[in-house]
C-alpha cells in the first residue's frame, strides 16, 4: 500500500459522520431537511405525497381511518390497479424504455421495455383468467428469479388475484404448508434454474411439494427455463407457460379496479411460533409507500438504472424490484445467479456492462465481497454509481467504510434501510440527498414514521441505552393482518406495548435498538426467537421442530451464534433418544430433516449432541446461554440451573467442532 492509500484507511478508520456528496444533493429527489418537519406538522395528511405518485381511479375520501385501530385503512375508498401503476401508465411516454434487463447466471440476457413487460402481463393474465383464477383467489409462485416472476406478479395484480410469493430455496414441505395456509389452488413455477453453473431441478422439489397439499390444486403453470437440458412430464392439469401465453397473443386485459385496501399480496414470514404468518399487503398504502420510499430513499428517476441484488423471494425484491422501482418507471437490472459464479466480480462486471446508478443490497454480501477482496471490484469501473444502499440486518462500521470505499469510492452516499417485511417498505435511514451518514447506525426515523426507543414498560430509554424499537403511528406501507389470524396480528405486534383501554397502539417489531443524541437509531438485532442468518429471517422453533421430526431426535434448542459473513449461524443443541448414535450419520440426518422442512438457508452450522440442555428450575431452556456457547462468550452464573453441571459438558463439544 502506498503511504496515501495507508493515510486514507487511517482516517476512514477514525471518521464517525460523513456528509453526503454536494455533487449527489444537487440533483436529490429529496434535499431539503424541512421534509422531517413538515411531516410532523401534516400527519398523516403528508402521506397524501406518496397517494399522489400514483394514478388513482377514483380519489380516496380520507388518507387514514384509524376507527378500528389496530386495523386501520389507508386512503380509503381510493381505487386502483397496481399492475396499470406499474405499468400502462408509462406506455404514451416510456414504453420503449427498458423496465427489466435481466441477466441469467449462465449469461444469456432478456430485455423488456415496459410495452414488452405489459404485453406479457396481459397475456398471462389473460391465461389466468382462462384457467378459472378469480378476483381474490391466491396464487402462489414459486419461482427463481427469472423474468416470469415479477410477470406472473403483475398478472395477478391485473387481475384483482393477491399473489403469495414462496422463495425458490426454501423446500417442498414448506411451499406446501404456505399452499395450504393461503387456501391457494393455482401454483406458477418453472422446471428448473441455475445456480454455479448446475441446472437445479426445481419441478422435482414442486411435485413433492403439491404432494403434500391437502386440498385440490386445481392448475400449474411450469416455466420451461431448463430447455433442451431438463425434459419432464406435465401432468392433466400442469400447463407449459409458454405455450398458455402464445394461446393469448395479444390479448388484452382490463386492469380490475381495486379498493384500495382490497389485498394485493400475501407473505410469509418466520415468528416466535413454529407457524409462519402470512403477511397482508395492501395495494394503494403499500404501492403508495414502496413508491415514495423508492424516490425519497433510494433516489429512483426514471432514467436510471437500478439494481437490488435481492430475490424476488422476499419482501425486499416486492417492494424494491418489483413494485417501487416499476410504478416510478425506471430501469430495473434483474439477475439469476449467485455473485460469485463464474468469478467473483459478476455483480461489478454487471455494475460496468449496465452503467448501474443505484445499487441495493445486503450486509453479509459486503462482508463476503470484503473477504474476496478489492481486486475485484477494482478490475471494474464503477463510476456509474451514484448511491448505495443496504438491507437486512445490521451493517458493522468495517463493513459500511469498505463499502464506501471500494464500491462506492468515496462519492457515493449510503443509506443503511431498517424495516421488515411487516412494514412493507423502508422506516428508519437517513435521506440520502439530506442526512449525515454515520457508519453503524440506520439513522433518523423516516418523516412521517414515529420511532421511539423504550424500556420494558415502554418508557422512552435514554440516549445511548439499549431498549426496544417501538412505532408509535401507523404508516401507509404497514401490514394490515396476520392472514385469517386477525388474533395473532394483534399478540403478535400490538399487545405488547399498546394501551388498548386508552386506544393507544404502538407497534412492536420485536428488534432492540438504542438512539443517540443525534435522534439516529441503531439497531442491534431481533429480541424473539428469530435468526438472522445471511439477511434471511428463520424462526427457531421452526428449525426446532425440523430437528425434532428426525428419527432417534429427542430435544432441540436452536440458537444463533455469530458468523463472520452470514451474520448469524444456525447452532443446534440436540439430545438423541437412548441407544441412538451420535455421529455423524446422525449429523447428516439432522442437516437433511432441516433442509426438507425449510431449506438450505436452515442448514446448521454445528449439531452440537448434548446429554442434557441447561434448564432453568422452572424447566425453561437457557437459550442465552446456548447462546454464549456457541459465542464462545463468558458465561454469566449459572448455578440456578437446575443442571449446572451440562454447561461445562457442552463448551467442550463446541470447542471440539
Ligand atoms: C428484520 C426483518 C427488510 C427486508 C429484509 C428483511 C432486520 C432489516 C435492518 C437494518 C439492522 C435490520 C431486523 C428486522 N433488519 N434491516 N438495516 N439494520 N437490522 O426482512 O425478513 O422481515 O426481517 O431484519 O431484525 O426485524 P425480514
Amino acid at each position: 500500500m502506498s503511504d496515501d492509500t495507508v493515510e486514507l484507511e487511517a482516517r476512514l478508520e477514525e471518521q464517525e459522520a460523513f456528509e453526503p456528496p454536494e455533487e449527489f444533493v444537487e440533483q436529490a429527489n429529496v434535499s431539503d431537511a424541512s421534509i422531517y418537519e413538515e411531516f410532523e406538522e401534516n400527519w398523516p395528511e403528508c402521506w397524501e405525497q406518496a397517494a399522489d405518485l400514483l394514478t388513482w381511479e377514483e380519489e380516496y375520501d380520507a388518507v387514514l381511518d384509524d376507527s378500528d385501530a389496530p386495523f386501520y385503512e389507508w386512503f380509503t375508498d381510493g381505487k386502483l390497479n397496481a399492475s396499470a401503476n406499474c405499468l400502462d401508465r408509462h406506455l404514451d411516454d416510456r414504453g420503449d424504455e427498458v423496465a427489466i434487463d435481466w441477466i441469467g447466471e449462465k449469461g444469456e440476457t432478456r430485455t423488456y421495455t415496459y410495452g414488452d413487460l405489459h404485453r406479457e402481463v396481459n397475456e398471462f393474465a389473460a391465461a389466468l383468467r382462462e384457467l378459472g383464477v378469480e378476483e381474490d383467489d391466491v396464487v402462489t409462485m414459486y419461482m427463481p428469479m427469472i423474468p416470469e416472476l415479477p410477470v406472473a406478479m403483475l398478472a395477478c395484480a391485473r387481475i384483482g388475484a393477491p399473489h403469495s410469493v414462496v422463495f425458490a430455496g426454501f423446500s417442498a414441505e414448506a411451499l406446501a404448508t404456505r399452499m395450504e395456509s393461503a387456501d391457494s389452488e393455482y401454483l406458477v413455477t418453472c422446471d428448473g434454474y441455475y445456480r454455479r453453473g448446475d441446472l437445479l431441478k426445481h419441478k422435482e422439489k414442486t411435485d413433492e411439494g403439491l404432494a403434500q397439499v391437502g386440498h385440490d390444486v386445481s392448475d400449474v403453470v411450469v416455466v420451461d427455463r431448463g430447455g433442451d437440458e431438463y425434459d419432464h412430464d406435465l401432468a392433466d392439469n400442469e400447463h407449459d407457460y409458454g405455450d398458455l401465453v402464445a394461446e393469448q397473443e395479444g390479448a388484452e386485459v382490463e386492469p380490475v379496479t381495486r379498493d384500495a385496501e382490497d389485498m394485493l399480496f400475501l407473505m410469509y414470514t418466520s415468528g416466535t411460533t413454529g407457524e409462519p404468518k402470512g403477511v397482508k399487503h395492501t395495494t394503494g398504502g403499500y404501492l403508495s409507500y414502496v413508491s415514495w420510499t423508492s424516490q425519497a430513499v433510494l433516489d429512483i428517476k426514471p432514467d436510471d438504472t437500478y439494481w437490488c441484488s435481492a430475490d424476488i423471494g422476499w419482501i425486499t425484491g416486492h417492494s424494491y424490484i418489483v413494485y417501487g422501482p416499476l410504478a416510478l418507471g425506471t430501469t430495473s437490472v434483474m439477475y439469476e445467479g449467485t455473485p460469485d459464479y463464474p468469478e467473483r466480480d459478476r455483480l461489478w462486471e454487471i455494475v460496468e456492462e449496465y452503467g448501474v446508478d443505484i445499487f441495493y443490497t445486503a450486509p453479509t454480501a459486503i462482508r463476503a465481497f470484503m473477504k474476496w477482496g478489492t481486486e475485484y471490484p477494482d478490475g471494474h469501473d464503477l463510476s456509474s454509481l451514484r448511491l448505495l444502499g443496504t438491507v437486512g440486518e445490521p451493517i458493522n462500521p468495517r463493513a459500511w467504510k469498505w463499502y464506501y470505499k471500494h464500491i462506492g469510492d468515496e462519492s457515493c452516499p449510503i443509506v443503511d434501510t431498517w424495516w421488515q417485511t411487516e412494514t412493507g417498505g423502508m422506516m428508519v435511514t437517513t435521506l440520502p440527498g439530506v442526512g449525515t451518514m454515520k457508519p453503524g447506525s440506520a439513522g433518523p426515523p423516516l418523516p412521517g414514521i414515529d420511532a421511539k426507543i423504550v424500556d420494558t414498560k415502554g418508557d422512552e430509554v435514554e440516549a445511548g441505552r439499549a431498549g426496544y424499537l417501538t412505532v408509535n403511528k401507523p404508516w401507509p406501507g404497514m401490514l394490515r393482518t396476520v392472514y385469517k389470524n386477525d388474533d395473532r396480528y394483534i399478540s403478535e405486534y400490538w399487545e405488547e406495548y399498546s394501551d388498548s383501554d386508552a386506544d393507544e397502539w404502538v407497534y412492536f417489531p420485536e428488534d432492540g435498538a438504542k438512539i443517540d443524541d443525534d435522534g439516529y437509531i441503531t439497531v442491534l438485532g431481533r429480541v424473539d426467537d428469530v435468526l438472522n442468518v445471511s439477511g434471511h429471517r428463520l424462526g427457531t422453533m421452526e428449525i426446532e421442530s425440523a430437528i425434532v421430526g428426525v428419527e432417534g431426535v429427542a430435544e432441540a434448542a436452536v440458537v444463533g451464534g455469530n458468523h463472520p459473513v452470514k451474520g448469524e449461524a444456525v447452532y443446534a443443541y440436540v439430545i438423541t433418544e437412548e441407544g441412538q448414535g451420535e455421529d455423524d450419520a446422525m449429523r447428516d440426518r439432522i442437516v437433511a430433516g432441516v433442509e426438507d422442512a425449510i431449506g438450505p438457508i436452515a442448514r446448521p452450522e454445528q449439531v452440537v449432541f448434548t446429554p442434557e440442555l441447561p434448564k432453568t428450575r422452572s424447566g425453561k431452556i437457557m437459550r442465552r446461554l446456548l447462546e454464549d456457547i456457541a459465542n464462545e462468550e463468558e458465561l454469566g452464573d449459572t448455578s440456578t440451573l437446575r443442571n449446572p453441571d451440562v454447561v461445562a459438558d457442552i463448551q467442550a463439544k463446541v470447542g471440539d467442532d
